[in-house]
């Protein structure tokens, strides 16, 4: 397999709005909702896109000739990449007929934990994706994130008794879907939570817990009151507010508002390589989420498609390291990058 292949094949099989491109920088799709593109205006997409390439990185290779290791430790488990795949639902709305997000997930989810990574999953109205995706993630020894709405209280344990069942190693709740059209007026309920309701929340779920969807040092230390276990510097891709800044213009305050606590701090919005994942890294982050390219990777070579693409961002990442002078992900800091 290689990458064309890979989107030639994505792009006979996805839809009408995605167009598989090269570079998936969220032009060609921009307002496209239906779709995979952003809210409103729809730039925030192209803006979290732009921001990483902004960033350049410093080349050193005055260094020892080793391989670098970039395994990742997350909450007792080790990664081969610190590189996870996004959560993505109602995928036959956005991306075609073609798979549904049982389907999906199935694929998603085993691939991801045969790479080496993990998958989170998306939650939606529909209460099989949920059940289907907590069975795929079981099947897996836990490898993946289930990743749940923010439902009332009820429906949240009964999401909570699917998420224990799968074994998973940590939950998710993007917070931020409070701004997703089709979560408002919903029956069961969904929307922003105080402090006091995710403390419960975090609580009833039991294991480590992702606050998905944070863009403000407020937020950021909103959720850790919380009891969060790790956040998500994310805008959800511009999907659920438009005209937001870009992920890698708020990460650097909210690294420094929560430098000493120990809560991991993850990224995502227009990763799009492994030297992107470098930078974020670089930044603060301790891992990165990737969701619309995972996406085609899935449409254009469903589980070998996954996996090439993990390794391609994996080898990326490793090459980078090694021009970079560094030899592992701790040895990665912001003396690598230029702003
Ligand atoms: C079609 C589509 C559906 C999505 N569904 C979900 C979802 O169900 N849950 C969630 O937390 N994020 C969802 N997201 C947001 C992604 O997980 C991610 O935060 C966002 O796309 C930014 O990453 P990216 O630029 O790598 O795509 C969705 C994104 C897209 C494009």
């Amino acid at each position: 397999m290689d990458y064309k292949t890979l989107l030639d094949t994505a792009r006979e099989n996805n839809g009408p709005y995605c167009k598989a491109c090269l570079v998936c920088n969220g032009r060609a799709c921009k307002n496209t909702m239906p779709g995979p593109g952003a809210k409103g205006v729809g730039d925030t997409a192209i803006r979290n896109y732009d921001a990483w390439k902004k960033i350049r990185v410093n080349m050193d290779t005055l260094n020892a000739n080793t391989i670098p290791d970039t395994t990742l430790e997350l909450f007792g488990r080790t990664f081969k990449y610190p590189i996870f795949a996004g959560p993505v639902g109602a995928v036959n709305l956005h991306y075609g007929d073609k798979l549904n997000d049982v389907q999906y997930n199935a694929i998603l989810v085993k691939a991801c934990a045969d790479a080496g990574i993990a998958a989170f999953t998306g939650d939606g109205t529909n209460p099989e994706v949920m059940k289907a995706a907590a069975s795929a993630i079981e099947k897996c020894n836990g490898a993946g994130i289930p990743t749940v709405k923010p439902w009332d209280q009820e429906t949240l344990k009964e999401k909570f008794a699917l998420v224990k069942a799968s074994q998973s190693f940590a939950v998710a709740m993007d917070i931020d879907a409070a701004g997703l059209p089709f979560l408002q007026n919903l029956n069961p309920p969904a929307g922003s939570k105080t402090v006091e309701e995710m403390a419960e929340i975090i609580k009833a779920a039991g294991k480590p817990f992702i606050v998905k969807g944070i863009m403000t040092v407020a937020g950021a230390l909103k959720a850790k009151e919380a009891g969060a276990a790790a956040i998500v510097v994310s805008n959800h891709g511009g999907r659920v507010q438009d005209q937001c800044p870009a992920t890698a213009e708020v990460l650097p305050e909210i690294v420094e508002a929560l430098k000493g606590s120990d809560l991991k701090i993850l990224v995502d919005g227009g990763i799009r390589d492994g030297v992107d994942v470098f930078k974020a890294l670089a930044m603060g982050a301790d891992a990165v989420i990737i969701a619309r390219p995972y996406v085609t990777a899935v449409y254009g070579g469903a589980e070998e498609g996954v996996k090439f693409f993990t390794e391609k961002l994996g080898k990326e990442l490793q090459d980078t390291m090694k021009m970079c002078g560094v030899s592992k992900l701790s040895e990665i800091t912001e003396a690598q990058i230029r702003y």
